[in-house]
């Protein structure tokens, strides 16, 4: 088997991705690099040893000799990107979210269906260990059928990741609760079965909105991704537009009836993430997120408070970034580009995840108020769910 060629766009932070789709001799090989900033490009040259550089991505999609492309560049560059690469007939693979907004996300899903050029969606948490034993444990009816989902997001590191760039900026992601997000929205509707069909949502900028910023176009400090601050108040150059909220809290009602809810903070001491879903036969919760934790059943009753659960199941070992999930990924990616057919992310459901969270930054920017999230058009979804024909 040749080596699937692929193309990066975009090689910033998320160049950990890039790095577990180059395997060389093993399935694929990042053979070409795009930025448009040159530092990025030259620095990120010699980890992959690509021959193909360039600062302008329509010059990658013009080769023979890219298969497919990665698509990491910010988010509110994903819709132009990605469809201008559907139109060159090369398979994608794109970062989540889909598109920061619902019209962007419709554009996208249209350009792929039009063009029956493959698209992926990058929601890595779906090859998470701890996702899919929540997932596992909820299809064998160990609690039941779920009724109720409600996550907690801890983001001890929120203001050095997403106070400092464009993260900050409304413009470039709509905001947090859609940004950061739809990995959990996306989940919430894998455990539950459903998506989302109507949201409110309250919010605020509390912590980062005070803090002492960088001018325009410097560049984010150097060490700030290891040296991290604390206390958060003692955080300093962020981004100098700063607009989202630092702390969320939604609410969902999806089409199946599951109610779930979603809760966001930046300025926590701890990063986790931290679910509960509760069924008509008991309830699951994690604790911790990683390789080796827990995920805890509770199956018999009623009873007052137990530390000692009725089941106890252990994450599974792991290796690589973000618990092993991209390794994974990168290899159900490379598969589909190969063979085609349905895989464990959707194009539909990361549409329906920026939707609910789209719709629930509405809602909090509008004093709570419940809105209602837009359906995809079904001539779409049946054709994504039909494994992209
Ligand atoms: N799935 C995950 O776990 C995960 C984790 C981190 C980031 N992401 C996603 O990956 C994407 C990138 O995030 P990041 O943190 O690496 O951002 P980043 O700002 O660190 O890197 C983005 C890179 O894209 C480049 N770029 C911008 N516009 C470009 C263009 N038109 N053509 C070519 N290059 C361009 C920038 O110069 C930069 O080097 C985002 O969409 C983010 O949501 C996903």
């Amino acid at each position: 088997m040749e080596d699937l060629r692929i193309g990066v766009i975009g090689i910033g932070l998320r160049s950990s991705l890039a790095l577990a789709a180059h395997r060389p001799g093993r399935g694929s090989v990042v053979t070409a690099l795009c930025d448009i900033d040159p530092v990025a490009l030259k620095q990120q040259a010699a980890v992959f040893d690509a021959r193909i550089l360039t600062e302008d991505y329509r010059e990658l999609l013009r080769r023979d000799d890219v298969d497919a492309v990665i698509v990491m560049t910010p988010d509110d560059t994903h819709e132009r990107i990605a469809i201008d690469c559907l139109r060159a007939g090369k398979p994608v693979y794109l970062e989540k979210p889909l598109a920061i907004t619902v019209e962007g996300c419709d554009a996208i899903l249209r350009a792929a269906r039009d063009t029956g050029t493959r698209l992926y969606v990058g929601h890595n948490m779906r090859h998470m260990g701890v996702v899919r034993l929540m997932r596992d444990i909820i299809q064998k009816g160990v609690i039941g059928e779920p009724k109720t989902v409600w996550v907690r997001h801890f983001v001890s590191y929120g203001g050095d990741y997403y106070f400092k760039d464009w993260h900050a900026d409304r413009t470039r992601t709509t905001g947090l609760l859609l940004q950061k997000a739809a990995h959990d929205l996306d989940v919430i509707h894998w455990l539950a079965g459903g998506y989302t069909s109507r949201v409110n949502a309250f919010g605020d900028l509390m912590v980062y909105g005070d803090l002492p910023r960088r001018a325009p176009e410097t560049p984010r400090p150097e060490g700030w991704l290891k040296e991290f601050d604390w206390p958060p108040t003692a955080r300093r150059d962020l981004h100098h537009v700063i607009d989202v909220e630092d702390v969320s809290v939604m609410n969902m009602r999806l089409d199946n009836g599951v109610i779930a809810a979603y809760q966001q903070c930046h300025f926590s001491p701890d990063y986790v993430r931290n679910y509960t879903v509760i069924g008509t036969e008991g309830r699951l919760e994690n604790f911790g997120d990683g390789p080796g934790d827990t995920v805890k059943v509770w199956n018999t009753g009623p009873t007052g408070y137990r530390d000692d659960c009725d089941i106890a199941y252990r994450v599974p070992q792991a290796t690589g970034s973000h618990g092993g999930a991209d390794v994974q990924i990168i290899a159900e990616f490379c598969r589909f580009v190969r063979e085609g057919g349905v895989t464990d992310t959707s194009p539909v459901a990361a549409r329906m995840s920026v939707a609910a969270g789209y719709m629930a930054t509405m809602s909090l920017r509008d004093g709570g108020a419940p809105y209602d999230v837009p359906a995809l058009d079904p001539d779409l979804a049946a054709y994504f769910d039909a494994g992209q024909p």
